[in-house]
């Protein structure tokens, strides 16, 4: 038996992390495109990670139980990496709050039942949530602690509230980072962490689907005008992962961290701040 990681979503910052802690673990990689969790394992275990990929819907309740009961076969789980998500430009807004929202939520939920004492968890939400403005105290309690299978139907997700895909995935990670802050008073009882990644721009897949939508121009402004003045890397992401899930944060748990670029820096005080 193993220490077992769940990485949820095969893409390059869900491989970059897994690279980077899972030394050693027995890696069960999930995602809802079974090609991408075979082709990351493929990699990784040429790299001599020991990984296994499965099927699996982060939407779907289920299929987060399935995956968990798939790592319970060969340990107890002290890793959670969550990093699969679809973008503004992927899926309409009832996906995106399904996916981004519910299903991180639920496989928050699910996995701090399991932890193994100690263990560590990421999740990713986005820099896009910061540039949403704040949301009253009320709201955001409600996306804090409104028991799961609640969460859609709470009225400020409802159709007429949310105004696009953009407006719902910002939503998502907003809800992301105040489920993470609500989830780590749970985890901390299991002597668990659990924290949240905000990226900006960073170059992969999903990005890139990005550059090439309706929003593409928006996109090559945003990094060219950042102070980091480029998109960033699925490695970056990993550094930060690392200090978060490895001893040296020990003291972090339920936070969330900005890596950026500067982009929002940007967005809120300098060249990328909308004009109307
Ligand atoms: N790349 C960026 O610029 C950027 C910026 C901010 C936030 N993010 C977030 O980072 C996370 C990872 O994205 P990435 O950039 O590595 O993208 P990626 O495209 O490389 O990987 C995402 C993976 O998630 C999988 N996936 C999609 N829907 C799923 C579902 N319902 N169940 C299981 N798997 C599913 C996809 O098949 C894909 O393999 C996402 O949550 C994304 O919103 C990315």
């Amino acid at each position: 038996m193993k220490d077992v990681m769940i990485l949820t979503g095969a893409g390059q910052i869900g491989m970059a992390i897994a690279r980077r802690m899972g030394t050693g673990m027995k890696i069960v990689i999930g995602d809802k495109k079974l090609e991408n969790a075979q082709a990351v394992a493929g990699i990784m275990n040429e790299a001599g990670f020991d990984t296994v990929p499965v099927e699996m819907d982060l939407s779907s309740r289920e299929s987060i139980l399935n995956m968990i009961g798939e790592g319970q076969k060969h340990g107890e789980i002290s890793m959670l990496v969550n990093a699969a998500g679809v973008s503004p430009s992927q899926a309409p807004v009832e996906a995106i709050l399904k996916v981004d929202l519910y299903g991180t939520a639920a496989l928050l939920e699910e996995v701090g039942k399991v932890i193994k004492k100690g263990g560590v968890g990421v999740t990713i939400s986005s820099q896009s949530g910061w540039r949403m403005p704040a949301l009253t105290a009320e709201e955001d309690e409600l996306l804090a602690t409104t028991p799961t299978e609640e969460l859609l139907a709470l009225p400020l997700l409802q159709p007429g509230n949310i105004r696009d895909t953009l407006h719902a995935y910002q939503m998502a990670k907003r809800c992301n980072e105040k489920r993470v802050m609500a989830e780590a008073v749970k985890w901390g009882r299991r002597g668990a962490r659990i924290n949240d990644i905000a990226p900006g721009i960073v170059v992969t897949p999903l990005a890139l689907d990005e550059f090439n939508g309706l929003r593409g121009d928006f996109y090559k402004n945003m990094f060219a005008k950042c102070p980091a003045g480029r998109p960033g890397t699925a490695d970056e992401i990993a550094n930060v992962a690392e200090l978060l899930m490895s001893s040296k944060g020990a003291f972090i748990t339920g936070a969330t961290i900005l890596i950026d670029g500067g982009a929002t820096a940007s967005y809120y005080y300098g060249p990328l701040k909308p004009t109307v």
